[in-house]
């Protein structure tokens, strides 16, 4: 028998962000089902949560004809999708020069066509269900480039602009969008994105924790804000930088960047 309860998608839900969003939803009430391309982590996942509102999916989001073959999944399974997070994401924290064509085409095809795959897929059965929210984690690097993560500014600055254009065309349904910037979450994910593994410590005290992220983006859906972006001091200091004239920013540069 369909269920009444909310229906929520979670593109890589087995890493550090995704799982607290997952945990979040759970404890709201909703049913919730994460992605990843390991089925080990998914495995684990359904057997540390333990519940039947959790459903696991394997899905490598760069490949549209496995997204497709996904939203039909869940049409048949599900015949709804309320709350769809583009959360999967990934980063090579190298000098542009050192990044191999293959750790530049991961980051563009995961971080940008990855949420755009999912969108063209989902996005049709939320308009014909008269309502959906899609919730695309981009960073405040899609805001602010430093060193050695300028393909990574690029694949999440693409990610704000296509949720501004994204939210422009479906003014007036009952579709809405949230772009969500992070500054840096203390998740896996640094470990991996910095073989140097110096950044962590750099950016230390800027560091969120995945829980109190997840609860301000999770926050900012229920109120369909348009766009969240933490921790406020990063915030802050991005929108002053982003005004100012480039010779003022040269002199910054030591300051900014910390990789
Ligand atoms: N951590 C940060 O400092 C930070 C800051 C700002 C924004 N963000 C963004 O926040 C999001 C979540 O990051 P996180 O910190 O939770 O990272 P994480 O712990 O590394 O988790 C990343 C998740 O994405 C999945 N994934 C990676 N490539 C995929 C692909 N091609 N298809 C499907 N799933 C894929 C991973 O699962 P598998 O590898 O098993 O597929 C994993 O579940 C990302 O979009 C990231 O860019 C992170």
């Amino acid at each position: 028998m369909p269920s009444d309860k909310r229906l929520v998608i979670i593109t890589g839900g087995t890493g550090g962000l995704g799982q607290a969003l997952a945990a979040l939803h759970l404890d709201m009430g909703d049913q919730v089902v994460i992605t990843s391309r390991d089925e080990g982590k998914l495995k684990a996942v359904l057997a540390e949560k333990n519940c039947r509102d959790v459903h696991v999916y394997k899905l490598d989001v760069t490949d549209n004809a496995a997204v497709k073959a996904f939203c039909a999944w869940i049409h048949i399974r599900f015949g709804r999708c309320d709350i769809l997070y583009n959360n999967a994401g990934t980063a090579v924290f190298k000098p542009f020069l050192d990044m191999s064509l293959d750790d530049i085409s991961a980051t563009l095809r995961t971080n940008l066509d990855g949420p755009i795959y999912m969108t063209r897929a989902f996005l049709p059965m939320m308009l014909s269900a008269g309502g959906g929210h899609i919730v695309n984690v981009a960073s405040l690097a899609g805001k602010v480039a430093t060193t050695k993560a300028a393909v990574y500014a690029a694949s999440k600055a693409a990610v704000i602009r296509f949720s501004e254009g994204l939210r422009q065309e479906l003014a007036g349904s009952k579709v809405y969008v949230t772009c969500v910037m992070p500054g840096p979450i203390d998740t896996p994910f640094l470990d991996r994105a910095d073989a140097v593994g110096l950044y962590r410590q750099k950016v230390r005290r800027y560091l969120l924790s995945p829980a109190v992220t997840a609860k301000k983006i999770v926050r900012a859906v229920n109120a369909r804000q348009p766009e969240v972006s933490m921790p406020f001091s990063l915030r802050l200091m991005s929108s002053l930088y982003m005004g100012l004239p480039q010779s003022i920013k040269r002199w910054m540069a030591p300051l900014i960047n910390r990789k």
